[in-house]
């Protein structure tokens, strides 16, 4: 049985020694911030942040999608939602670095500002996360600060736990260890396996970054 919990939201947190206060540009006092999606594998989250996206009413509107993997099944949902999307493969470069000055300079040329990293499964150097500090989200399934990095429903199974969710949360440079925007929980019922917690999770996680997203959204236009 799924149980879902409202989302604990809390504001973005006070700005901790590496999430100094952003500062707006002019378009950031605009009602809708222009937000990207970076994904690297099916892009369930961010068809769901891009449905939410086309009422007006929603603080971020979607505009661009970057995808890593030229293979990934996002990029033709991407396209059938009616939303630029642009491949940077992060294989053609030879560094990191060079991967994410390309990505920083579609980010600027899309004027975007805010980033909201949905399955993206590359590490933003510090670098690229304070060039755009206090301005990226992500979507990490597990309860944080339990479980960063990889293979969260396996651990959360294999610790014993009893519930287990996802946490929408500010991207520092430390990895998964911003502060929490909002977070949703699933019980684990006996006999769950990784494969049956991961596809419940999921299930929750695309209305949890909806309001996730809102809420960073929000809290960026109202500084
Ligand atoms: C989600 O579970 C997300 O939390 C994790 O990768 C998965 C991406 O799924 N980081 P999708 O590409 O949004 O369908």
């Amino acid at each position: 049985m799924i149980a879902t919990s409202k989302p604990e939201m809390s504001k973005p947190e006070t700005p901790k020694p590496e999430t100094p206060k952003p500062e707006l540009s002019p378009e950031g006092r605009a009602r809708r911030l222009s937000t990207a999606v970076l994904i690297s594998g099916g892009g369930s989250n961010m068809q769901a942040l891009v449905r939410a996206s086309m009422s007006e009413d929603y603080p971020a509107r979607i505009d661009l999608i970057i995808c890593n993997r030229p293979n990934a099944a996002g990029i033709a949902r991407a396209q059938t939602l009616g939303v630029a999307c642009i491949v940077i493969d992060h294989k053609a470069f030879d560094t990191r670095e060079a991967f994410e000055r390309e990505l920083d300079a579609a980010l600027r040329d899309a004027n975007i500002e805010l980033i909201a990293c949905a399955g993206f499964m590359r590490v933003l150097t510090g670098s690229f996360v304070s060039r755009w500090n206090g301005r990226i989200v992500n979507i990490h399934p597990s309860l944080l600060p339990k479980y960063k990095g990889l293979h969260t429903h396996r651990r959360a199974l294999e610790a014993g736990e009893t519930e287990h969710g996802a946490s929408v949360h500010w991207v520092t440079q430390a990895l998964d260890a911003g502060g929490v925007i909002a977070q949703t929980r699933v019980s684990i019922s006996d006999g769950e396996t990784h494969l049956t917690l991961a596809a419940k999770v999921l299930a929750q996680e695309h209305g949890l970054y909806v309001r996730g997203l809102a809420l960073a959204a929000e809290s960026l236009l109202n500084v």
